[in-house]
């Protein structure tokens, strides 16, 4: 039988709710037709996807000058070669060769994405070659071609920055901000040391529903104890219903914003209430049990920005569709939303650790790997339910609780950059 848990204390705003410190955003429901319009969606397109500087990987993607990888967007109709040139600077090329227009990096499947190391990129369908800084470098039989200029032909580059290792893009001709301005105080105040944190766990789900309706399930703790309350006995433990699985600290800045938990049950429950293979592999949902060393003095910087005391995890939600989520035990995954349509996206996750010592580690983190994609399994089938509830429009306008401010948040942020688009470009 399992023990009671003692009832916890959250803290709260010193004032009112944490919603109303945010008063743009307002405490009424809110509609959802930008999750379910594809007019909506063609906007989003170009307003958002267009505009804003989406992360596309990390470096440790790119470990040697001459390695690349190509990354499919359908969101703007592009694929792109994000390459470290033989200089060892990461750039970015749309995937599209200058002659006919061929895709030009590919392996079997030209829908699929690739990667692999080159000196230089060759068409597969005429032979142009391109030099790794996007360069045109030859033409197979340039004579005939009336006296072309090579310099006019090289790739077209995309606006390309790196922040702590992490590669973003950026498809305007001209960036309305830098990547730093754009990211903002909040999240450059991060400086965690992710070059000591290279093990990597990957996998994708291709998910009947909006990237926002898929987004905001993680991005509030409200439902985990019900959604997720049969497949752990930590949740479905009444006490834990009842107390929920708080945020205990939010914090919106620009775009962006953070919401700070306690990290979860792995201290809550005594170890028969655990499923038992967790206290085996001493892992499971939150993660390894045991503090991985990070290889620094102290905690990061730029985390647990509201200083909780009993502070579990950050979860850093970087707008548009990016997340990253630290654990206090020293492990972090990232989070990205692809949209593929306005019903549709490719849902990616990516955890991330200090490399296994020992086997007893691996196994650690090959358990909380494993946990986490079954939880998000457990939403994905939700989600494509919610999205069919939405798209029957019988009901328009929805409440969201305290608990729920970072969905509110997207919510605004979204509509907000959609109408400064339509201001500017379609109703002039
Ligand atoms: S389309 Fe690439 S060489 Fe012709
Ligand atoms: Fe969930």
């Amino acid at each position: 039988m399992m023990k009671p848990v003692a009832p916890r204390q959250y803290p709260k705003p010193p004032e009112g709710t944490w919603t109303e410190h945010y008063p743009e955003l307002g405490t009424a429901p809110v509609s959802y037709e930008s999750s379910i319009s594809p007019e909506f969606y063609e906007l989003e397109r170009e307003a958002i996807f267009k505009r804003a500087w989406l992360n596309v990987g990390r470096v440790e993607q790119l470990r040697r000058n001459g390695s690349y990888y190509t990354k499919e967007l359908a969101v703007a109709k592009t694929s792109l070669i994000i390459v470290r040139g033989m200089d060892g600077e990461i750039r970015a090329f749309h995937n599209v060769c200058r002659h006919r227009g061929n895709r030009l990096a590919w392996n079997d499947d030209p829908r699929v994405e690739s990667k692999g190391g080159c000196r230089q990129f060759s068409c597969k369908y005429h032979g142009w070659k391109y030099d790794l800084d996007g360069k045109l470098s030859s033409i197979l039989q340039e004579g005939e071609f009336f006296g072309i200029d090579k310099a006019n032909y090289g790739l077209v580059p995309v606006h390309c920055e790196v922040w702590q290792g992490f590669i973003f893009i950026n498809l305007a001709k001209e960036p309305e901000q830098s990547l730093r301005e754009f990211l903002g105080p909040m999240i450059t105040a991060i400086d965690y040391p992710f070059h000591n944190v290279t093990e990597r766990f990957y996998y994708r789900g291709d998910i009947r529903s909006n990237w926002k309706v898929f987004l905001d399930a993680f991005q509030e703790f409200y439902h985990p104890p019900i959604l997720h309350g049969r497949q752990n006995p930590v949740m479905s433990n009444p006490e834990y219903q009842r107390m929920g699985f708080y945020t205990m600290h939010f914090q919106i800045d620009g775009p962006h914003r953070v919401g700070c938990t306690s990290g979860g049950a792995g201290g809550l429950l005594p170890p028969e209430a655990l499923n038992p293979i967790e206290g085996v592999f001493r892992s499971g949902l939150f993660g390894p049990w045991d503090h991985a060393d990070l290889g620094i003095e102290g905690s990061p910087p730029g985390l647990n920005p509201g200083k909780k005391k009993h502070w579990g995890l950050d979860s850093f939600q970087i707008f548009p569709n990016f997340a990253i989520v630290f654990w206090e035990t020293g492990w972090y995954l990232t989070y990205h939303y692809w949209p593929l349509a306005h019903n549709r996206l490719l849902f990616e996750a990516t955890l991330y650790f200090v490399p296994a010592r020992n086997v007893r580690e691996r196994l650690a983190h090959e358990l909380a790997a494993t946990t986490i994609k079954e939880y998000a399994l457990q939403d994905c089938g939700t989600l494509e339910a919610t999205q069919m509830g939405l798209e029957s429009r019988v009901v328009t306008r929805f409440p969201l609780g305290d608990q729920e401010l970072m969905c509110r948040h997207l919510n605004y942020v979204v509509n907000k950059w959609v109408d400064d688009y339509r201001r500017k470009h379609v109703e002039r």
